[in-house]
């Protein structure tokens, strides 16, 4: 018996039927060549904004992107993008993601609660319902790339997505030092245990060069993430400075990549870009 899209006489007439329904997760992803999960063990070490310019840099390329951030606890990625206070649409069937000036499709928590600056109570099978929602009933369309910035740690959402997604590949973002690294380490025998391929380590705020002399300083060490990369046989998508235009362009809404393409923060975020593309 072929699968009832909702749309069924039965489903006409007497609100619903016996025919079993369409997963709509399985036809978005069809639709889907690849999905990175952005990682890292530890919050505040950039994921938000390694994920939102890695997309931006991969869209900035002329490949067709998507932005899901599934962090239900504190959704920075309309903030960082500059959609914040926007709300997604529905168009009867399911929702439309924003995009930004750029065409970067985004959909956030942050893009569908009555209020964004309140709290919320998440248990797990909710969040996962969300999640499942968030891939199934939003109207992606063809994508080349599907970018899911993560909550910090190893908790539900990764594990979600490793269940609704399969072919998906993790992205660990790391600072340099070692408490970072350490906690990195965990994810990554998280990801092997749940047989979450790992595309590659992200060294974020990899040193300070002032703009007024010159002078480099590794304010959190630099080389760890590499270090860490090597240790473990993955590969190394490349070191991130810490750069102010970074952290303005987050408080902003301007997204730093397209904001200020001329920095030295700017070109390493599109090297790592560009490598993401060499390795598929
Ligand atoms: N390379 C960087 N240089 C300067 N500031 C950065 C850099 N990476 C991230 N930040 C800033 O650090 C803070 C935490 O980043 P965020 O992406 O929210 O981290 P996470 O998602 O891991 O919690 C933000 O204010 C962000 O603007
Ligand atoms: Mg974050």
């Amino acid at each position: 018996m072929a699968d009832c899209n909702g749309d069924c006489a039965a489903c006409a007439s007497k609100g619903s039927c016996s025919t079993p329904k369409e997963d709509p997760v399985k036809p978005t992803l069809e639709r889907i060549k690849h999905v990175f999960v952005v990682l890292s063990g530890k919050g505040g070490v950039g994921k938000s904004t390694v994920a939102a310019n890695l997309a931006l840099g991969l869209r900035l390329r002329g490949q067709a992107v998507g932005l899901l951030d599934v962090d239900v606890h504190g959704p920075s990625i309309p903030k960082i993008l500059g959609l914040q206070g926007q709300r997604a649409m529905g168009d009867g069937e399911k929702l439309i993601p924003l995009e930004t000036a750029e065409g970067l499709k985004v959909m956030s928590t942050g893009l569908i609660l009555e209020k964004e600056d309140e709290p919320i109570v998440w248990r797990g099978p909710l969040k996962a319902g969300v999640i499942k929602q968030f891939i199934g009933e939003v109207r992606w369309g063809d994508l080349d790339y599907l970018i899911v910035d993560c909550p910090p740690g190893t908790g539900d959402e990764p594990l979600s997505i490793c269940q609704l997604i399969p072919s998906a590949e993790a992205i660990l973002v790391t600072t340099p030092q070692q408490v970072a690294t350490l906690d990195v380490s965990k994810s990554i025998t998280f990801c092997n245990q749940l047989g979450l391929r790992i595309a590659g380590v992200i060294e974020n705020m990899s040193g300070f060069t002032c703009p007024h002399c010159g002078t480099f300083t590794p304010i959190f060490k630099t080389g760890g993430g590499e270090a860490l990369a090597k240790r473990y046989g993955l590969p190394f998508l490349g070191k991130l400075p810490i750069a102010t235009e970074i952290g303005e362009s987050g408080d902003e809404g301007k997204p730093f990549v397209a904001a200020h393409p001329d920095t030295p923060a700017a070109k390493a975020f599109m090297a790592a870009v560009d490598n993401l593309l060499s390795i598929g």
